[in-house]
């Protein structure tokens, strides 16, 4: 494998900036994200995710309407924690597992739940896909 000289010295000045010990261990890691990037665009894959939503739980119906779509899809949720930020707002965090398509589909309703101020899903491997 070859890079341009100057591509490769940025490289090595983002992994000091990282904490790598070497370009081995960082290469490894890039890839391992690129894959696991591309394969979540397969919707029959197999994947592990955590959901994120801050909202107001003053929201008439909000937090039952979450509940319930959690409650739908029960075999693709492995937990929920869920922290009070302040007087209005709470934090959920929802560990998810399933299959691509069946994991966007439950994140874009909670995070398009009306209500919802912020949410994000990001996507990781179950494990045995990926050699460390
Ligand atoms: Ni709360």
């Amino acid at each position: 494998m070859s890079l341009p000289r100057q591509l490769l010295a940025d490289f090595d000045a983002m992994l000091r900036q990282k904490g790598y010990d070497n370009r081995s261990l960082a290469i490894a890691d890039i890839v391992r994200a690129w894959l696991v990037e591309q394969r979540r665009a397969n919707p029959l894959q197999e994947i592990a995710g955590a959901i994120t939503l801050v909202y107001d739980h003053h929201k008439r119906h909000l937090q039952d309407h979450l509940t319930d779509i959690q409650h739908d899809h029960h075999h693709m949720i492995l937990a929920t924690m869920h922290v009070h930020l302040d007087h209005h707002n709470c934090l959920e965090i929802i560990a998810v597992r399933g299959q691509a398509g069946d994991v966007q589909a439950i994140a874009d309703a909670l995070i398009g739940a009306k209500g919802v101020k912020h949410g994000k899903l990001t996507v990781t491997s179950t494990g045995p896909d990926l050699a460390d």
